[in-house]
């Protein structure tokens, strides 16, 4: 698995991020070295990737790497697991027809129009948890109390969970990313959730309605969309969509926070987020040790001949960041309208994008506007950032606002 040539000097994966900008190491890195070898906390040796250009020519390269044997979380999580098969219905770690064939599936109801189907929705969910808050009108943990839950909701809108049972498909995911748990009580959140969606599949089956589940299930293709792929896409539009959206929300209020005139436009302004969004989506790139893939055969990455079986990390941050992406990389400009690959690139590309988009659109300017003076209880060098973990933002976020006891 480690191919290290003894020529080649291996250093650490970059990990010094503070707090909105990446460690900067890849400054010159991408100078330098734009790819070179590093160890990665899970003890992997990977080339890593850290210019924008080369980020996406790997990304898009499906031919070339494959996902069957990597995910982002091996950057930092059990390598063991490398090679054990993914189970069923995970998009992310398929190559080819199996992994195009079940995503053009998947593709329509992750689109602009079936989205903006779902705007009202949001916008309420939005509203109602916000008014929940007001009226409780003590501060609160902004990531755990608001964050968290609305993305959770939202995809259990999508996968058809009865209403009666959101509460708990709520608190179970949020028990699963919660990291002032145990390991072993998120984990039992995980089982739990994993049972939940085999009998929410089952009885999608048994009783199919007007959701995405049953949609996948009743659509006429000549291959069906299996039970356990069923099951596993299920675990993967929540382990996907989920704490990421959450952490998006909560660290994007935060660093908006941080440039009162930024905050205010925000808060005034709807149209400067048609561009902001994906502004703060790239500036702050929380998936930020970026994504891993396998070569499956030799393949030139800039100025490097990456052998077949060596692992490639693309630093999703430092591309978001290099000089040529854009002018002045490092600076947050709401209005900049470059691209970038904070939700990826190429075929494995976010499907969740779009509904990122919209409940970032809908909740950041609600709680500026529904909060007024909403501020941080603890000052920013006392607020708990995930370093630590494959999706960056912080780890609770106590907030204030004027009409607070
Ligand atoms: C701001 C929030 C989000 C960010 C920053 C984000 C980021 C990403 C990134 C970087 C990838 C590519 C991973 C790779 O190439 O290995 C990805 C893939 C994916 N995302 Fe998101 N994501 C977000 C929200 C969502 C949401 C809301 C959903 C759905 C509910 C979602 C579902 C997925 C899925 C299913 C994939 C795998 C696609 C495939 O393999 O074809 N994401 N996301």
């Amino acid at each position: 698995m480690t191919t290290t040539d003894a020529t080649c000097p291996v250093r650490e994966l970059p990990r010094d991020r503070c707090p909105f900008d990446p460690d900067p190491a890849y400054v010159r890195l991408r100078v330098e070295e734009p790819v070179t070898r590093v160890n990665t906390p899970a003890g992997l040796d990977v080339w890593l990737v850290s210019r924008y250009e080369d980020a996406r020519t790997v990304l898009l390269d499906g031919e070339s790497f494959s996902n069957i044997d990597s995910s982002s979380s091996h950057l930092i999580g059990q390598v063991e697991q490398l090679q054990q098969p993914p189970p069923p219905g995970i998009l992310l770690r398929l190559d080819g027809e199996a992994h195009s064939s079940l995503r053009l599936r998947l593709a329509r109801e992750f689109s602009p129009k079936a989205m903006a189907r779902l705007e009202p929705y949001v916008q309420a969910l939005v509203e109602e948890h916000l008014q929940r808050l007001i009226a409780a009108g003590t501060p609160f943990d902004l990531y755990r109390d608001f964050a968290l839950t609305i993305p959770s909701l939202v995809i259990g809108e999508l996968l058809g969970v009865p209403v009666q049972d959101r509460d708990v498909f709520a608190s179970t995911t949020s028990r699963m990313v919660d990291i002032s748990l145990t390991a072993q009580e998120r984990e039992a959140a995980s089982q739990e959730m994993n049972g939940f969606l085999v009998q929410l599949v089952q009885a999608k089956f048994a009783d199919p309605a007007d959701d995405l589940l049953s949609r996948l299930i009743t659509d006429p293709r000549k291959h069906p969309v299996t039970f356990e792929e069923l099951v596993g896409l299920s675990l993967l539009l929540l382990t996907a969509g989920h704490d990421t959206t959450a952490n998006m929300i909560a660290l994007g209020t935060l660093r908006l926070l941080q440039e009162p005139a930024l905050a205010e436009r925000v808060r005034d302004d709807c149209e400067v987020l048609q561009t902001g969004i994906d502004e703060l989506v790239r500036y702050l790139t929380i998936v930020h040790y970026g994504v891993l893939r396998l070569a499956v055969r030799d393949v030139q990455v800039g100025d490097v001949m990456v052998p077949a079986g060596d692992y490639v990390a693309v630093s999703l941050e430092s591309a978001n960041r290099d000089e040529a992406l854009t002018l002045d990389p490092d600076r947050l400009d709401l209005e900049r309208t470059s691209a970038h690959v904070g939700f990826g690139y190429g075929v494995h590309q976010c499907l969740g994008q779009h509904l990122a988009r919209l409940e970032l659109r809908l909740a950041l300017p609600a709680l500026l506007r529904q909060l007024p003076g909403l501020r941080t209880v603890e000052a920013l060098p006392d607020i708990p950032f995930k370093n630590d973990m494959i999706v960056y933002g912080v780890k609770k976020l106590n907030v204030t606002w004027d009409g607070a006891r």
